[in-house]
């Protein structure tokens, strides 16, 4: 039995339902930014350790919800355990970021690609989920997720994170067929992973693109927006009698939130460099919209962060399908209590 859920705020605004408020969480809200988080990643000793340890990634998952009032849990795990799952061989650098020791550069490597089984695996992302579904206790819906298949391809070929992106943009002009035999076998894994979230608990999905906004606009829908068409198709809608709003979020994506809205996906993540009033505009409020407070904004003081966040949800303006958000992942080295001052305010600016 799965208790009952108290707050169902972040879900009524993905199906642009009415809400009493704007609900509110942040990319990466369990990390580098809390102390408490410090303290448990120094006890698993590295990251990877602490993804693979349900009991481990649950209580980092719990940490922020404990200290500010968050309308949505997300697992706490990476994009790149699919990839790791391959065989890629994932590490982290010190200061560098994350690395494979087995980067995909030829057809070879690519044909030898499985598509990774959830349940072998993966199967410690699965107990995650469970484990974080069962201690939320019903207190806020749990968002699971994954990177697309681009996003996830431009760390698989280049070995690493990229300024450039040479050695997989050299793949896309030279030997497109081999990129996209790559990103369907990517697609294909990503909705077997992503199903097997929802089996085990997830309530909603989310999808980061993180490096669509680097293509042209018809690679863009090439190489990165067909993928995540792919995925939307072939996702689980419903579970529990309750549907499961997929989101979508492309940095840097903002000209192309009406064609990812085609989708049919549920919501999209914007980020800072669009106006909400222009991206609701875009998308004609077929889908509800995540976001956008430049995290930088945490930087300023607390009467700021007040004025920018009725900034954001002044621009979405009346009416439900608004979730807040920042336009991409918290900074390590913000002040926590500036987090709670914007959840605060959040709360507060939007009530109805
Ligand atoms: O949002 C959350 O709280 C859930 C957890 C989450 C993490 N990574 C935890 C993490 C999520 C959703 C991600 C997604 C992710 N990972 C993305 C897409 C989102 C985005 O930010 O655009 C990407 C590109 C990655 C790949 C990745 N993993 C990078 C670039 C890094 C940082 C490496 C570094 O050293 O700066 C990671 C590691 C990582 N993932 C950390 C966390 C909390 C930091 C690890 C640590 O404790 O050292």
């Amino acid at each position: 039995m799965t208790a009952a859920l108290q707050n169902d705020l972040y879900l009524r605004a993905l199906n642009r339902e009415e809400t009493s408020r704007t609900p509110v969480w942040v990319m990466r809200q369990a990390g580098r930014y809390l102390p408490e988080y410090l303290k448990v990643r120094k006890q698993a000793g590295d990251f990877m350790t602490l993804c693979s340890t349900p009991d481990l990634a649950c209580e980092v998952t719990l940490q922020p919800l404990d200290r500010f009032n968050l309308d949505a849990a997300i697992l706490f795990s990476d994009i790149l355990t699919i990839p790791d799952a391959m065989g890629l061989g994932l590490h982290f650098e010190t200061g560098e970021g994350p690395k494979f020791s087995n980067p995909v550069r030829n057809r070879a490597d690519v044909e030898k690609l499985p598509i990774p089984d959830p349940d072998d695996k993966l199967r410690y992302v699965m107990d995650a989920v469970s484990t974080i579904r069962r201690e939320l206790n019903g207190r806020v819906p749990l968002i699971g997720f994954s990177g697309s298949p681009w996003t996830l391809a431009t760390y698989m070929v280049e070995g690493g994170g990229s300024k450039d992106f040479s050695k997989v943009k050299g793949m896309l002009f030279s030997d497109p067929a081999l990129l996209h035999e790559l990103l369907d076998k990517t697609a294909k894994s990503v909705i077997s992973y992503l199903n097997a979230q929802v089996a085990a608990g997830a309530q909603s999905l989310m999808i980061f693109d993180t490096w669509g906004g680097v293509l042209s606009p018809a690679n863009y829908r090439e190489f990165s927006l067909r993928y995540m068409q792919q995925i939307v198709d072939g996702l689980t809608r419903e579970a529990d009698g309750r549907k499961v709003p997929v989101v979508l979020f492309t940095k840097n994506g903002g000209q192309w939130l009406d064609i990812m809205a085609d989708t049919g996906c549920d919501g999209l993540g914007v980020d800072w460099t669009m106006n909400l009033a222009d991206a609701r505009a875009k998308t004609a409020d077929r889908v509800a919209l995540q976001g956008n407070l430049d995290p930088s904004a945490l930087y300023g003081s607390p009467e700021s962060i007040r004025v920018e966040v009725k900034k954001v949800l002044d621009s979405y303006g009346p009416g439900t399908g608004h979730v807040f958000n920042l336009g991409h992942g918290i900074h390590q080295f913000v002040n926590p209590e500036h987090l709670g001052v914007m959840v605060e305010a959040v709360r507060e600016l939007s009530q109805r």
